[in-house]
């Protein structure tokens, strides 16, 4: 049998289990062209709850009824797809279930070992490209440019400051609280602001005091505003995602410091990270290059179980989430 998480209503403000339906079903058979993939592991990703909401994205919303979006990777256990053979390791858009038939060609086989699947989903995966296409596309650092980065000790954002360090910028991260900060250090970061125990606005001014060249926005509201208000001539600000906001009831607030760039002649820029999909190769390759040099540490987060999925999800949103928020399904 495969079991589901299926979407049953759209939710307001913090998706609870009333928003999901827990379902029950046969296990499909590949037809030509497809694959069966067991999944492994999910990936859990803020973009989740943007997905589960009505109106015009990069993307479609998932339909009510229909089983819950989201990236993951597994091992084939059926093949009718010349390209993929029982026992790969794939990574694809799995869903949030047991198994999944998708097309071959949307599965991408990992030449990794069963325990390296979840750094292939995170800071190899669609995260860790986020990361690095952002910073280096968008926020184009150059040596010696101080780089700010929110959400930092999270799946993307842990990436851009080390990515940015191996550039030979100067990094501030921004993160919730004094372990997070800790890790901060430990990977690297020339300096960590807790924007829950510090004024975000001030402890930028004092750690970046020829201003911010490249802004990497995780997060959105107040700390997008504070890092606007330190903005140093011509700078970089990379709209990559606002989790502050994604929860809201009321309509987002934009920033209220957005003259910063008239007068600093800078440029606030959104990206996504599938417009990069062409070019993935290039970049896990430079990265697993870095990760074995030691130069780039990745973290996983994860957590048993697909029925917890639920509540699992909701950790993105208390920052309970340490590195890259993953569930494992099943062992192998
Ligand atoms: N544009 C793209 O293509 C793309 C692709 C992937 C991800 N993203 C975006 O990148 C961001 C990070 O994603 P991720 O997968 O790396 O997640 P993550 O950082 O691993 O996890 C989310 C983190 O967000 C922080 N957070 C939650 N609520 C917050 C709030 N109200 N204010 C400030 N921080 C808050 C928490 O960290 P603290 O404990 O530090 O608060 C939490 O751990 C998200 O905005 C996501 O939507 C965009």
């Amino acid at each position: 049998m495969n079991h589901q998480f299926r979407l049953a209503s759209r939710p307001e403000g913090l998706p609870n289990r009333s928003a999901w339906n827990y379902t029950e079903e046969p296990v499909g058979e590949p037809r030509d062209g497809e694959v069966l993939v067991k999944v492994l592991y999910i990936s859990l990703d803020p973009a989740m709850r943007g997905w589960m909401k009505e109106g015009r994205s990069y993307i479609p919303p998932v339909g009510i009824g229909e089983v819950m979006r989201a990236l993951g990777a597994g091992r084939i256990i059926a093949s009718k797809f010349p390209g993929l053979a029982v026992g790969d390791f794939v990574s694809g858009v799995f869903g949030v279930q047991e198994y999944a038939i998708v097309p071959g060609k949307a599965a991408n086989k990992i030449n990794a070992p069963a325990t390296e699947l979840p750094v292939h989903i995170g800071g190899l995966g669609m995260p860790g490209l986020t990361a690095y296409f952002g910073l280096l596309e968008v926020g184009r650092p150059e040596a010696g440019d101080t780089v700010v980065v929110s959400g930092a000790a999270g799946a993307v954002g842990s990436i851009v400051g080390q990515v940015a360090k191996i550039k030979g910028c100067t990094v501030v991260g921004i993160a919730g609280g004094a372990e997070k900060c800790k890790y901060l250090a430990e990977i690297g970061f020339d300096a960590a602001i807790d924007y829950k125990a510090e004024d975000v606005l001030a402890a930028l001014r004092r750690h970046c005091t020829k201003g911010i060249n490249v802004y990497f926005d995780n997060v959105g509201g107040e700390i997008l505003d504070a890092a606007l208000a330190n903005l140093a001539l011509k700078a970089r600000v990379v709209i990559c995602g606002a989790i502050s906001q994604y929860n809201n009831t009321t309509p987002i607030k934009g920033p209220s410091n957005y003259l910063s760039l008239l007068v600093n002649r800078a440029s606030m820029t959104g990206m996504v990270v599938t417009d990069y999909l062409p070019r993935a190769a290039e970049a896990v390759t430079v990265m697993a290059q870095w990760r074995k040099d030691g130069k780039l540490k990745t973290r996983e987060h994860l957590v048993d179980g697909l029925e917890t999925f639920p509540e699992t999800l909701l950790m993105l949103f208390s920052g309970q989430n340490k590195g890259k928020l993953i569930i494992k399904v099943a062992g192998d």
